[in-house]
């Protein structure tokens, strides 16, 4: 393919902010070396004139880490008999927001596995006291599939944000990482509900999960140019020695920089996160995923004796340090590579255009 058909299809998504399918598919098989550096260039021009030279962080309290599903890549997963579990106590929770809040967080983001033990009052009661008592912060929550009902409880109490990932936008290659009492016909259900309740409502997916083609990522990049989330995760699949994709390759590092560009030119304005597993792949994956155009960083908030539990890939970094040591280390990375981070809620700027 000839550098001169991808550059110009990068100009076109910087321009319209949309491609068709076969653009989509030429642009994404097309990856190159020089497609990535002009793709980021453009992708982190258009992040600056944004976000400015401000990177947003996320204080993440993974609280629970015992799930019922039995997702076939995540360590997590309730068949994963090998894993110690823990639960947080709502007092615990809220002690990792006090802490978080004095290293400058005003965003908390709230992560477990599917655990029914946290029933929907829990829940609630939770987002009211951390917002009561942290009025200037944001609350954002990743605990899965759930019904209209409790996504409006959640909201009501003052949650802001929703973290789900979509996983794949492919039903086929869904039904290939996923039991069959998993669907993804509900996980888009999910996604639709968030949205429609006013959440900042974020998806995203692994890249190089087993099974996922190059139409795979298309038919995600269309499904996203059409949903139009406020945020979006992208890390490369890493495997978990005790799960059905032990053996499975890891996930490509470039292009889950290159996509982080073209999402970037696709929704200028989105949340983009330079994940933990981008961090666990290369040690300054965080920092290249900054200069691809990301602008979060999710840095742990968990007390420290029950890191190495949340496992959901093998070699997940951060599992040894404390909250503070994580902070400064961001600080540091984010300083590397001449940006700042900014002690601000860091919400999604609405508009299409600036
Ligand atoms: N590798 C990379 N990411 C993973 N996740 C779960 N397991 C893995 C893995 N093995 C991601 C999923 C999930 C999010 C919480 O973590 O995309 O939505
Ligand atoms: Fe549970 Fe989420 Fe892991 Fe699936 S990805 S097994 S739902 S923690
Ligand atoms: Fe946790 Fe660097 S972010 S040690």
């Amino acid at each position: 393919m000839s550098d001169n058909i991808i550059f110009n299809l990068i100009d076109k998504l910087e321009a319209e902010n949309s491609l068709s399918r076969d653009e989509w598919k030429t642009l994404i098989g097309g990856i190159s070396v020089e497609a990535m550096e002009y793709a980021a260039k453009k992708a982190r021009a258009v992040a600056d004139r944004i976000y400015g030279k401000d990177i947003f962080i996320r204080g993440i309290v993974e609280f629970s880490n015992i799930c019922s599903r039995n997702c076939y890549y995540c360590g997590l997963r309730a068949g994963n008999a090998g894993l110690e579990r823990y639960r947080l106590s709502p007092d615990d929770i809220l002690e990792c927001c006090r802490s978080g809040y004095e290293y400058g967080f005003r965003t908390f983001v709230l992560q477990s596995g599917e655990d029914p033990y946290y029933d929907t009052e829990t829940i609630c009661s939770i987002v009211r006291r951390i917002k009561e008592e942290f009025p200037d912060c944001a609350v954002t929550l990743s605990i899965g599939e759930k019904s209209y009902e409790e996504y409006k409880a959640y909201k009501d109490a003052g949650a802001d944000r929703y973290l789900l990932r979509h996983e794949t936008a492919n039903e086929a290659h869904y039904q290939k990482l996923h039991p069959e009492n998993m669907s993804w016909k509900n996980r888009m259900r999910c996604l639709k509900d968030l949205k429609k309740l006013g959440y900042q409502t974020g998806c995203g997916i692994m890249i190089g999960s087993p099974y996922q083609t190059i139409d795979c990522l298309v038919d995600d990049m269309m499904f996203m140019q059409d949903f139009k989330p406020e945020m979006i995760g992208l890390g490369p699949f890493l495997p978990h020695s005790d799960t059905p994709f032990k053996d499975a390759p890891k996930g490509s590092y470039e292009m889950t920089l290159y996509l982080i560009s073209l999402c970037r030119l696709m929704l200028p304005n989105v949340l983009l996160p330079a994940t933990t597993a981008l961090g666990t792949i290369k040690p300054d994956g965080r920092e290249q995923g900054v200069l691809a155009g990301a602008n979060v960083i999710m840095p742990n908030l968990s007390p420290v004796q029950v890191r190495d539990k949340y496992m959901l890939y093998d070699n997940k970094i951060c599992t040894g340090e404390a909250s503070g040591e994580c902070k400064a280390c961001i600080e540091a990375r984010v300083k590397s590579v001449g940006y700042q981070v900014a002690i601000t809620r860091g919400d999604h700027i609405r508009g299409e255009k600036i």
